[in-house]
């Protein structure tokens, strides 16, 4: 039985997303992306550590060495939470382009992928045509693999890693790219599914399950929803309580929660009482895997 809960109600100042469940820590960390702040939020204390920088705030995943690799605009830093002041600069991408990070995530190599998205005049209305999927190598290489994509968002492996999965929001496309684990190289784009905003909103970040099936958010479609890559089919879908959902991660001790989040930004709050919360979905019978950390210097 699903079971659907809000453990952090309206906590977003803007667009709370890209949560990773911290082990380690046993945190829960989001971005606010338009407030610049990432979130730690411990499940025990229920209390949040605030990074904030004077920047979009986009992902974040631990960084090998202590501390995290995160999205700022259009650098990464390798931070801490204890002397966020005190970070390096790993990355700048997009010099003179109207563009910034969105997500990112890291292979088991210890490459960290990321993707970036045409700054936007109001929600899901992007400059057209600028955003790409980078990489940064564990040796400080910085590869573009993709471009001319106007919300580049979400990427996730397959278990085995033989495939990328790259979520593109505007105009709604799922798609896979032959991965070679060894190299960092992609190759052969394919279309696995399109997600007419019409039907279902806005399809957001991505998780992968254990079993290879990629579950993903609707930004204005309240709901997540399990999709087979191999069909492009969605086999399953989980209504949440607010139509303004951004992204699903797994999370909990044993990786068999989903932790979702969402956004308050233009929400009136006596019409959705729970934008801008972050859920908790226990139940599902599925399980995620943790969050790989990034190996460079
Ligand atoms: C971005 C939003 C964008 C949305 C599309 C998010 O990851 O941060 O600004 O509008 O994707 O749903």
């Amino acid at each position: 039985m699903v079971k659907i809960e809000n453990i952090i109600p309206n906590i977003a100042k803007s667009t709370a997303e890209g949560p990773v469940w911290l082990q380690d820590i046993n945190s829960l960390v989001f971005v606010d992306t338009y407030g610049g702040d990432f979130n730690f939020w411990n499940a025990e204390t229920k209390t949040i550590d605030i990074v904030h920088y004077d920047d979009f705030a986009t992902f974040a995943v631990p960084h090998a060495d202590g501390g995290y690799v995160g999205g700022v605009g259009k650098k990464l830093y390798h931070f801490t939470i204890e002397d966020p002041t005190n970070f390096k600069v790993l990355c700048e991408v997009d010099q003179g382009k109207q563009t910034r990070i969105v997500d990112g995530k890291c292979d088991s190599r210890g490459r960290v992928f990321f993707a970036t998205m045409g700054l936007e005049s109001k929600p899901a209305v992007p400059v057209l045509e600028q955003a790409c999927l980078y990489s940064l190598d564990t040796d400080g290489t910085v590869v573009c693999h993709d471009d001319g994509m106007h919300i580049a968002n979400s990427m996730v492996w397959s278990p085995d890693e033989t495939k990328l999965y790259l979520t593109e929001s505007i105009p709604g496309f799922i798609y896979q790219y032959d991965y070679d684990i060894n190299t960092g190289k992609t190759s052969n784009r394919k279309i696995v599914c399109y997600l007419p905003h019409t039907e279902h909103g806005i399809v957001d970040r991505m998780a992968v399950d254990t079993e290879g099936f990629l579950w993903n958010c609707y930004y204005r479609g309240g709901k997540a929803t399990r999709i087979d890559p191999k069909t492009g089919e969605i086999v399953r879908t989980i209504k949440m309580p607010t139509s303004t959902v951004t992204c699903v991660c797994f999370g909990g001790k044993k990786y068999d929660e989903l932790y979702i989040s969402s956004s308050i930004y233009e929400q009136d709050l006596t019409v959705n009482p729970h934008a801008g919360s972050v859920f908790r979905v226990s139940g599902t019978g599925c399980k995620g895997f943790a969050p790989n950390p990034y190996r460079g210097k």
